[in-house]
């Protein structure tokens, strides 16, 4: 028999019909005589309901967990109604049921919390039939569905490009594959498909999309997999604003198709506001009121050593974080959290607890560094951080960088654990990124985003004098805290690359020995073009609430990049290995 509904769309609009459903054995109750199963396929469960009068009781009885069944009956109305099951109203009176097939005992739980994510990946094809992946790999498809309709009718087009490649920039190591026909040879695996693109446009293409694996080698974290999902995107003859204008139509669009959520018009922030407010380039702005206050220029000449030496150092910061007067630390939970931002290198996390503003000494405030600091000061403090009875302030004080990442990551713990949050979705941009970053291991400026983004127009006069002034028309969309896209405006004139090759210490004949191709064509009549990638993974995580992008990914790997439910990667033949000529030395 066909199916005729999937188990979990059936609803009260075929009650009394006859329906045939397919699908997995969820559960099976033996109620003393009346048989309960419940049905699963991909759409949710069904309660299929068996009396012992029925021709198919005996066949009820054989059936075991993750069994395949064909169930023909009619739809009745539950006596006892579920709320929690779309199905819930209903349930099917069998009268026939097929075994499609057996199931041997299934290894793991399915929706078992308690399951470990090692065990997990390893049966991930059971684990794939559990109502989480079933939701999230389903919603992932839905999120693919609409970026690519969104795109199809905004008149960009879909062109696929190659996986064996030269190395193409992207800040990581490659994946290498050995050419057997070229020996000693390698192709990379394409890190982005960055270059590819930007040939496109000088091709003509105009607006081109594709939705692409990358492949990058490096570290791996929740949010980072050694190949991932971009959608990838390019297109001529639009500046920065008009490019993020169009992206960020698509994405608040395929929020509303996907998740039927409104998202608000995004803030622009410059990547200096952001370094300044939060310490990161990606500021989670569901926090957005529990913000970094500077005390740097105020304690310079402050009496407490911790803060004046910060304050006064070349690249020094000190910040203050104020908790509300609802939230009060207890002295132990002060102590693990200087312990928190002892990973991130900070020395000490000073704290003042504001009991009485009116008195700024050691009545009014408790706190270990007031025997440090004068009346005088601590009421600047008090005053600079709108400080309120009941408060307490935190404080960082070190080199910008590790005040930005310690007091950043406590921003975002503290923050995240006391309910801080005022709204659950929060997008922005963030612009105006530096063009280079000082590399003190080769003493080298490197690109920020890559070597053909194109530097601020007022800045094109200082990229050889002052590299560490110049920004970049670059740009990153951001949500929760996560960067979920970058792009840029690329270099269109030849002039302007070759001055950013000169700054970043590349001669021309190095550039045309990595980039050559990419050269060659710009001068071609390049039209001015941008982009944007986004990290398709990432954004699925986001929409299904997941902290990890292996939750949105079918066959994701471990943070040491094997997969669990193949064995990759593995050994392989000597035979193999001779018609490569390598040779394994370990
Ligand atoms: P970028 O390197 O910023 O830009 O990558 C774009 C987006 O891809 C996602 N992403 C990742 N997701 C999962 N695992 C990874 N290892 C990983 N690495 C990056 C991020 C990121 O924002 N060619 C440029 C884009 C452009 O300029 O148009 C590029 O690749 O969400
Ligand atoms: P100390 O004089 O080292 O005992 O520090 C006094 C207080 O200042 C302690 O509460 C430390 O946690 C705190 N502290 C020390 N170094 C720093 C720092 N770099 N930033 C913030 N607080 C610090």
């Amino acid at each position: 028999m066909q199916r005729t509904n999937y188990c979990g769309l059936i609803n009260e609009e075929y009650l009394n019909k006859t329906v045939t459903v397919k699908g997995w054995v969820n559960r099976r109750r033996d109620l003393g005589g009346l048989i309960f199963i419940d049905l699963r396929d991909r759409e949710g469960i069904v309660q299929i309901i068996i009396a012992p009068d029925s021709k198919c009781f005996q066949v009820a009885i054989e059936v075991k967990h993750e069994y395949v069944l064909e169930v023909t009956g009619v739809v009745n109305k539950r006596q006892n109604p579920n709320s929690e099951i779309k199905t819930g109203m209903i349930e099917i009176v069998a009268d026939s049921i097929t075994i499609l097939n057996k199931s041997a005992p299934i290894p793991i739980l399915i929706d078992d919390e308690t399951t470990s994510e090692t065990n997990r990946m390893t049966h991930r094809i059971i684990d794939l039939r559990s109502k989480k992946m079933q939701h999230n790999i389903m919603l992932r498809y839905k999120l693919t569905r609409s970026m690519r309709n969104f795109l199809d009718s905004n008149n960009f087009i879909d062109i696929e490009t190659p996986f064996l490649t030269l190395s193409t920039p992207g800040g990581a190591r490659d994946f290498l594959v050995p050419s057997r026909m070229n020996k000693g040879k390698f192709y990379a695996l394409p890190q982005s498909p960055q270059v590819f693109k930007q040939l496109f446009m000088v091709a003509g293409f105009d607006r081109y999309y594709q939705i692409v694996r990358c492949f990058r080698d490096e570290e791996l974290r929740a949010d980072r997999q050694p190949e991932f999902t971009q959608v990838d995107i390019e297109t001529s003859f639009l500046d920065e604003k008009e490019i993020r204008q169009i992206n960020e139509t698509m994405i608040r669009q395929v929020f509303k198709e996907v998740l039927a959520v409104e998202l608000p018009e995004f803030p622009v922030m410059t990547y200096k506001d952001a370094m300044y407010y939060y310490g990161s380039d990606k500021p989670d702005l569901r926090l957005e009121d529990f913000k970094f206050i500077d005390l740097t220029d105020s304690l310079k000449n402050c009496s407490f050593k911790v803060f004046n030496e910060a304050a006064n150092l070349t690249n020094g910061r000190v910040v203050a974080l104020k908790l509300p007067a609802t939230i009060s630390l207890s002295r132990k939970e002060l102590d693990d959290l200087g312990k928190f931002v002892g990973n991130y290198g900070a020395n000490g996390l000073a704290y003042i607890k504001v009991n009485d503003i009116t008195k700024p000494d050691t009545e009014g405030l408790q706190s270990p560094i007031i025997k440090f600091l004068s009346t005088d000061e601590l009421s600047t403090i008090l005053s600079i951080t709108k400080a309120q009875n009941g408060e307490t302030i935190l404080f960082g004080a070190d080199s910008a960088k590790i005040v930005n990442e310690a007091m950043g990551a406590l921003r975002l713990k503290l923050g995240h654990e006391k309910s801080l949050t005022t709204k659950e979705w929060a997008p922005l941009w963030v612009i105006d990124f530096p063009m280079f970053e000082y590399d003190e291991k080769t003493n080298k400026y490197m690109p920020a985003h890559h070597a053909f983004t194109a530097p601020k127009d007022e800045h094109i006069e200082i990229l050889n004098t002052h590299p560490e002034l110049c920004l970049a028309k670059a740009y990153d969309m951001v949500l929760n805290g996560s960067e979920i896209g970058g792009g840029s405006v690329r270099i269109h004139d030849a002039a302007i690359q070759s001055k950013v090759f000169t700054a970043l210490d590349l001669t021309i004949e190095q550039a045309q020995q990595k980039f050559g191709y990419l050269l060659d064509n710009l001068q071609y009549g390049a039209p001015p073009h941008g982009g944007i990638a986004f990290g398709l993974d990432r954004v699925a995580a986001i929409m299904c609430k997941s902290n990890s992008i292996r939750d949105v990914i079918a066959l994701p790997k471990t943070t040491t990049g094997q997969c669990l439910l193949t064995n990759a990667p593995n050994i392989v033949d000597n035979s193999q290995l001779q018609e490569l000529s390598i040779t394994v030395t370990e």
